[in-house]
């Protein structure tokens, strides 16, 4: 009985037939150590397993497809367990829903390709006693003894991107993403572009390339904590959305169109690590075990787990699957499990295939702690384009080492999405160990003192009345004069990826823009040094240094023109994005001559966004604030990059 051939709205199973596949549910859900009690299905609980699978595919086609979760792993694991439960209790077996998400990542958008071998996924175990049980059905079906002969290898589960690296004669030819498993995206040129590791040429010798003509080598990419942190403080700080998960950045930046990619700080690295094969050709080459695969891979030069433990029989297992799972949080690394594995090949092929997973393998996943604190909040941060992002304002709490008193919501439909009220008792839980999110509302708490939250409708900076973009996900203050607004740009202007005004903090230019004389980047070079020393916490020696370091600003400009462009802010347009513009051009004038045909050369930006691009230039007040910039002798003319 499997789920394709069940049709769910059938009547309660009644009668010799109902009684005994009530049976055979039972003797297989105690026989695979799933469940421990199995009673009579209710009509209820048929109807919810419908309703739990809709919603499991909706998280599916936002975690793949959009790669924009609305819900923590966490929580998404929660449903799949509660599927696991109800349909072993229904009639179906676990099948399936012991499988981990095989979903489709393909964006539509970039070419495709056709795997040698399937990508698989791995099926979950929650539980220490499930792992135990996987292990016990290997053996069993092996024929090992109970002293433990099968030999199974443990490896940290990496959080990140499958992805399948194709060699011909030891040269890569083409990076692709898993796809549907069958066919996934061509992402070569971002593989090649973003991530450290992969090698172009395996090492170690012609005579063993020339030997293997063809070789899918399969791995994950991901994105460091380290890398998560400096990026979420940069999109912070720009008052953009914080990434809720280093997932999703990485799924973005690697199947991102050349050029599409310009938020504020941008993906600059990515990892690899590579674990396992699709074809090889000849086959006759293959590994033999995984620990042979990974001598191979040393060999090649390609990047492999960090740590992995190989352990004789299932009862060194545990231990095993303990230490590795300390990996992942020591060694700033997203990881979500750990992989248990059957070292030896020829057993792999005894064991063969399930429905979408090997039976040779299992993913142990684990619960992230999370504990319940009180939604004291909200309140809303104006970024430098006028989005507001809100963020939850949390009693604080202790939670995996630090104390946590904040959260982003990521945007205002997530926020209506969830109904989060302030008075509420929610969950908190830290999305790739470092980040806090909701995870959700204890609504069985909410008192009747708790009302409805309403998004506000005029901007806390300003107090102009906001709007809706993005199909109503984003609320926006269009006032560009907004001093919210005014001061993001300002400390942009003069950031470390801008033009690098040492000793200029966000509050000195927050000070000045609130006494009104600091309203554009020409005012920067217009003020005197006495301006300055009147703000609070600069005073006459600081305000020395800053006027230098402003002057010195002047030749960063002239010298590299990209600089002075990324920190303008133009919409949509990045580090990347600026330095084709830069080398294209000789300065803001000539710039602001130009047709949409030079600017989505030039740019790498699409039609759509090209216009945008030219229209923001051609608004009066922003024309008006570059025309003042020139004058000042920023901008007119840079030094062209070869
Ligand atoms: S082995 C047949 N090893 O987890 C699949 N997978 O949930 C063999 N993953 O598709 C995969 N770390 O994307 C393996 N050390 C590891 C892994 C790992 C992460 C991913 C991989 C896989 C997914 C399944």
């Amino acid at each position: 009985m499997n789920a394709a051939g069940v049709d769910y709205s059938m009547k309660p199973y009644s009668g010799a037939r109902g009684l005994w596949l009530g049976w055979l549910v039972i003797g297989l859900a105690l026989g695979l150590g799933w469940v421990t009690q199995a009673a009579t299905p209710t009509q209820a609980e048929r109807e919810q397993l419908m309703e739990l699978r809709r919603e499991i595919a909706r998280h599916d086609e936002l975690y793949f497809r959009k790669a924009a979760p609305v819900i923590t792993d966490a929580e998404y694991d929660r449903l799949k367990m509660r599927l696991r439960e109800l349909a072993v209790k229904v009639d179906e077996g676990a099948g399936e829903a012991g499988v981990e998400r095989v979903g489709d990542d393909r964006t539509g958008s970039l070419a495709t390709y056709r795997h040698g071998e399937p990508m698989l996924s791995l099926a979950k175990a929650y539980s220490d006693e499930e792992v135990m049980a996987f292990a016990a059905r290997v053996s069993a079906k092996l024929g090992a003894d109970a002293a433990g002969e099968v030999r199974f290898r443990v490896e940290p589960k990496y959080d990140g991107l499958a992805v399948s690296l194709t060699y011909e004669r030891g040269r890569l030819v083409r990076a692709v993403t898993r796809g549907d498993g069958v066919e996934g995206d061509d992402v070569t040129l971002n593989v090649k572009r973003l991530v450290h590791g992969w090698v172009e040429q395996l090492g170690a010798g012609g005579a063993e390339s020339a030997a293997l003509e063809r070789i899918e080598v399969r791995g994950e990419i991901f994105m460091s904590l380290a890398e998560y942190a400096r990026l979420s403080a940069a999109r912070a700080a720009a008052g953009e959305e914080v990434p809720g998960h280093p997932r999703n950045v990485a799924a973005g930046a690697l199947r991102a169109q050349v050029g599409e990619q310009n938020a504020a700080g941008e993906v600059r690295r990515l990892e690899l690590v590579c674990y396992g094969w699709g074809a090889w050709v000849p086959a006759t080459v293959r590994s033999k075990t995984l620990g042979e695969f990974r001598a191979s891979l040393v060999r090649w030069g390609l990047p492999v787990p960090g740590v992995d433990r190989v352990v004789a029989g299932s009862a060194a297992l545990g231990a095993a699957v303990v230490e590795v799972r300390k990996y992942g949080a020591a060694q700033g690394v997203p990881v979500d499990g750990v992989v248990i594995k059957v070292e030896r090949v020829a057993e792999q092929e005894i064991l063969g295939l399930g429905s979408g997973a090997p039976r040779w393998a299992v993913a142990r996943k684990f619960t992230p702690e999370r504990v319940a604190t009180r939604l004291r909040g909200i309140t809303w941060q104006v970024g430098r384009m006028g989005v507001l992002t809100p963020v939850a304002e949390l009693e604080p709490v202790e939670l995996a080492g630090t104390t946590v008193a904040r959260a982003s919501l990521h945007n205002a439909e997530e926020l209506a999405r969830r109904d989060l009220r302030p008075g509420d008792w929610v969950w908190v839980e830290k999305a790739g160990e470092i980040i806090p999110v909701i995870a959700g509302v204890d609504t069985a708490k909410r008192t009747g003192e708790v009302a409805p939250y309403a998004v506000p409708e005029r901007c806390p900076a300003c107090e102009t009345v906001l709007v809706r973009r993005e199909g109503g996900a984003a609320l926006v203050c269009e006032n560009r004069d907004c001093a919210a607004q005014v001061v993001r740009r300002l400390v942009h202007f003069a950031g470390p990826e801008a033009l690098a005004i040492s000793g200029l903090g966000p509050a000195a230019v927050e000070a000045a823009v609130g006494r009104g004389w600091l309203r554009s980047p020409a005012d920067f070079y217009r003020a005197e040094t006495a301006k300055w020393a009147e703000l609070p916490g600069v005073g006459r020696r600081k305000a020395e240094k800053l006027r230098v370091a402003i002057e010195a600003s002047r030749e960063t400009a002239r010298k590299d023109g990209a600089r002075l462009l990324y920190g303008l802010g133009w919409p949509g347009l990045g580090r990347a994005a600026a330095k084709w513009l830069a080398a294209a051009s000789g300065g803001l004038t000539e710039l602001e001559g130009s047709d949409v045909d030079w600017w989505r050369r030039n740019t790498g930006l699409g039609e759509a966004a090209s216009r945008e691009l030219m229209a923001y230039l051609r608004r009066g007040d922003v024309a008006a604030e570059l025309a003042e910039l020139r004058a000042v002798g920023v901008g007119e003319a840079w030094v062209r990059a070869e």
